[in-house]
């Protein structure tokens, strides 16, 4: 065994012991219960603008990018955008004509004049619409046209008959050995009070839309290792594999 293979031995063992560490997990939630509180995804950005993730997230979906090499990454909901310069970044040091497209019901003048004049704004395409509508996804599936490796990213509304909407639209994009992200399924987890006001809360978010979702799609399987590894994450349950074609 090289350096190399031993120390991917090392980290494989490290996630093995997490998987099996219910105390650490807990402790993980309770610490995702006090910063979702306290609005901490919202306290970063990403080569100039503001990413509303946690920032273990984004080294979970960079991994994702730089193993899949997929040409096309579709992300719902862009908010100020910096996902999708997120992704945008990693898709330009993979080269070609490698390209992510965001989609949002509503993408803000001040946020789109920032993309537009990014210095990555090359690599992204804008889709004004609900994710939830056949049209919008049309308009996604014609960049979607022709591309070998495709990865998609859901973290729009975050209810449960959308985020299903959104699976059923958007997964039959997803090439095989690449990944469905749905993001926010944590909220299954949190305390509802979290969520006052919201339209989603326990029993109606991105989880359970997911475990329906996979009820009838064999073409997809919970990835649990990369939750496991970040402990801190918004996405438990939410990285999916697609194991066929
Ligand atoms: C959590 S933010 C996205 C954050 C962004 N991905 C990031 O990492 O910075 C959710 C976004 O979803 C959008 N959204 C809400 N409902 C939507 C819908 N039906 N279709 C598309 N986007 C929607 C909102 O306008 C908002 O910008």
């Amino acid at each position: 065994m090289d350096e190399v293979e031993r120390f991917s031995a090392e980290v494989r063992a490290n996630v093995d012991r997490l998987m099996a560490d219910a105390d650490m997990q807990a402790l993980s939630r309770a610490w995702l219960a006090e910063v979702t509180r306290r609005r901490y995804t919202y306290n970063f950005t990403w080569l100039g603008r503001p990413v509303i993730q946690m920032p273990q997230d984004l080294l979970a979906v960079q991994e994702l990018i730089w193993q899949v090499r997929p040409d096309l990454v579709v992300e719902t909901g862009i908010a100020h955008g910096g996902s999708l310069v997120h992704s945008a970044s990693v898709l330009e040091l993979l080269g070609g004509d490698r390209l992510v497209v965001g989609v949002d019901v509503d993408i803000r003048a001040h946020n789109r004049r920032e993309l537009e004049k990014h210095p990555l704004a090359h690599r992204i395409r804008l889709i004004e619409g609900s994710s939830s509508d056949e049209r919008t996804a049309a308009a996604v599936r014609d960049h979607a046209r022709g591309r070998q490796a495709v990865l998609v990213v859901l973290d729009s509304d975050h209810t449960h008959a959308h985020v299903l909407r959104e699976l059923q639209l958007y997964s039959p994009l997803v090439t095989r050995g690449s990944y469905l992200v749905v993001f926010d399924t944590l909220i299954e987890d949190l305390p509802n009070s979290l969520f006052a006001g919201r339209a989603w809360g326990k029993g109606n978010n991105p989880k359970t839309a997911v475990w329906e979702f996979l009820a009838t799609s064999p073409r997809f399987e919970i990835d649990p290792r990369i939750p496991a590894k970040l402990l801190l994450t918004c996405a438990p349950d939410g990285f999916l594999r697609c194991v066929s074609d």
